[in-house]
């Protein structure tokens, strides 16, 4: 049975950053309910009512993997192992993105996966790529295309975005070859409880997995987990490594330690998520007057990183351009465009991050360490940050 356990308000799609603020074009911005549920037999979080993804993945969809040298390195390195651990014939990307990862393997043998136009146009130009959603037809036509199936099927924040689990694993299972393996990453819930980080909730997180509902839900499938590991990436991943029920691979200790902690923690009790929803309601408060304190102090704010994650706080928590004057992003194209609901200004950090600012919210928490690192000579001047992972709080210098 699905319980829900939190509700986020109406929200706008987390990308959907507005060209302008014509009355055209903020008339026409889409909201939904962001209601988040607990499935008590198989212990699944997901978004109660998912939004078709059609209206998401788009020719104008703005997320650039390959944006921070934090990812770059991140994929790097995973190619770099799952290349030696598993000497992959054929391997695919489903959500390639711009390619970050799949441009560590002999273009020869890769295929992407990617329905954003704009990303796959990128990737046509060095290697096979599929402009389309991962779904049971796309699997047959691949199988059909080349004889082989696939040894190493890698899915970095993805699968957890696609409304449609059942069909995604059939269709997964389709193409993998006798021995191969599925590795995915997505944020962990595990992390996500923890961190108070609710802003991993927004439209493309319809699941937010954990071991133990990854383990249950693989057994409808002949598929099973095999491996884990605790990532750093987005706050906190998980990186589930899957086979067939009859491939070579064993169960790892680093598997059931994992799955122990998850338990240990009650990730499958539904009175967890309530306490969690009450802790998340706290920060929103929390949030808004420690945010409202600085500004009666007549300091300028500003956020840092205009992320998807910020779409679900500023809508969830009311905050508009009154508390910030802007956010910064290195993305050219969420330059000059304005934030999803709240209509906040987005510009480039070289005009925004200047002596007028005494305050930055760090949207982009995920990326903490590298921002830090890479505003120290303006933190020593007088910038302070500010964040609400794990709680509202100010960085201190
Ligand atoms: P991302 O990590 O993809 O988070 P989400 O999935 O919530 O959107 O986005 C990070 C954003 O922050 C991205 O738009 C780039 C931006 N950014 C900066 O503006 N400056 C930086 O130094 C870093 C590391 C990221």
């Amino acid at each position: 049975m699905k319980k829900i356990f939190l509700d986020l308000g109406k929200q706008p799609l987390a990308n959907s950053f507005l060209k302008d603020l014509s009355k055209k074009t903020t008339k026409s911005e889409f909201f939904y309910n962001l209601k988040i549920c607990f499935n008590t037999s198989n212990f699944l979080v997901s978004i109660k009512s998912p939004v078709n993804p059609k209206k998401q993945y788009t020719k104008k969809y703005a997320h650039r993997a390959s944006e921070s040298q934090t990812m770059r390195s991140a994929f790097k390195s995973i190619a770099k192992n799952l290349q030696k651990k598993f000497k992959p014939k054929r391997v695919m990307e489903i959500g390639s993105n711009d390619g970050v990862f799949l441009k560590n393997f002999n273009p020869k043998n890769v295929i992407a996966v990617e329905p954003c136009k704009n990303l796959a146009n990128i990737t046509k130009k060095k290697f096979k790529t599929y402009p389309e959603f991962w779904n049971l037809r796309l699997s047959k036509k691949i199988i059909k295309n080349k004889k082989e199936k696939i040894d190493l099927i890698f899915s970095a924040n993805t699968i957890s975005h696609i409304p449609n689990l059942k069909e995604t694993l059939l269709s997964l299972n389709n193409v993998l070859s006798d021995n191969g393996v599925i590795v995915i990453e997505d944020p962990s819930l595990l992390s996500i409880l923890k961190n108070n980080s609710y802003d991993q909730f927004y439209d493309e997180h319809v699941y937010v997995f954990s071991a133990i509902a990854i383990q249950h839900i693989l057994k409808d499938y002949n598929l099973r987990l095999f491996d884990v590991d605790k990532i750093s990436t987005h706050g906190g991943s998980l990186r589930y490594y899957i086979c067939k029920n009859l491939a070579k691979y064993k169960s790892t200790p680093k598997l059931k330690k994992f799955v122990d902690l998850e338990k240990k923690n009650n990730l499958d009790k539904f009175e967890t998520y309530i306490k969690f929803s009450n802790r998340v309601k706290k920060s929103k408060k929390k949030l808004y007057e420690l945010l409202k304190k600085i500004k009666n102090e007549n300091k300028k704010i500003i956020s840092y990183g205009a992320t998807y994650k910020s779409t679900t706080v500023f809508n969830y928590c009311k905050m508009n351009n009154k508390i910030f004057d802007y956010v910064t992003d290195t993305t050219k194209n969420k330059q000059g465009k304005f934030t999803p609901g709240t209509h906040i200004p987005i510009i480039s950090p070289e005009t925004g991050i200047n002596e007028t600012v005494d305050y930055a919210f760090l949207g982009a928490w995920n990326f903490k360490e590298e921002i830090l690192k890479k505003e120290k000579k303006r933190i020593k001047r007088g910038l302070t940050f500010v964040s609400h992972v794990p709680y509202p709080h100010i960085i201190s210098k």
